[in-house]
């Protein structure tokens, strides 16, 4: 199992969403070579979401050929049926949505015997209430600044005061954040409190991804 970070370590994880899927394998050297923390891997259904992404047989290669620990986001409905195949696959954490899972602390319980780190991801307009009880079995919660399903959308924010109502509740918790997350926004989300930055757009768009990661770290840093 991947170590999790303190709440103060600021991680940068790529959404692979925007990469070219023709050199996929190229685009994670030169993540690499950029620092980033983890590789974010998006997946959709087109069910829970309006779209439809990459799965299993793309993380298998993907597992292959980097070391960077990689991030499943599930956005997917019914996902207990298949976290055992991304598991097997070379997931090192796997988040769920809440809003997809009627039996949350099941399927918590079920992705740590799996040996991967549990995510809970919450829509923009859920509330952070339905942590309260499985909150033992989460490892990070994932906000989403944007609603979930196409990368290159603009951030919400409104969903800043709910990043900063997570951290004053749980003081030790990684908050990650998803969705629209760039130079121009990645201040308010960490003033806020999160500490994993998701950025798809932001890295990809760049024509040098090792400065825009980079450029992004320090700008979350120096909001500590
Ligand atoms: C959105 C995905 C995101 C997306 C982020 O549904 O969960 O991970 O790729 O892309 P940007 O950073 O472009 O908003
Ligand atoms: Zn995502």
């Amino acid at each position: 199992m991947i170590d999790m970070p303190a709440p103060k370590d600021i991680l940068i994880a790529p959404s692979l969403l925007s990469a070219d899927f023709a050199f996929l394998g190229d685009e994670v050297k030169k993540l690499e070579a950029g620092n980033a923390d983890w590789l974010h891997f998006d997946v959709m259904d087109g069910r829970f979401v309006p779209n439809l992404s990459i799965g299993i047989p793309v993380l298998k290669s993907l597992r292959k050929v980097t070391r960077l620990p990689i991030d499943v986001h599930l956005m997917i409905v019914e996902p207990d049926n298949l976290l055992e195949a991304f598991a097997k696959a070379g997931a090192d954490t796997l988040t769920v949505q809440a809003e997809a899972c009627t039996h949350l602390h099941r399927t918590l319980q079920k992705i740590h015997a799996l040996g991967c780190r549990a995510g809970v991801s919450l829509n923009p307009h859920t509330p952070i209430d339905l942590l309260e009880y499985v909150i033992d079995l989460v490892d990070f919660v994932l906000v989403m600044t944007v609603n979930p399903g196409f990368g290159g959308q603009s951030y919400i924010d409104a969903c800043t005061p709910k990043i900063a109502h997570l951290r004053n509740h749980y003081p030790s918790l990684n908050i990650e954040v998803d969705g629209g997350i760039k130079l121009d926004t990645i201040e308010q989300a960490a003033k806020a409190g999160a500490n994993i930055f998701v950025s798809g757009s932001g890295v990809f768009s760049s024509p040098d991804y090792a400065q825009a990661i980079g450029d992004m770290r320090r700008s979350a840093q120096g909001c500590l």
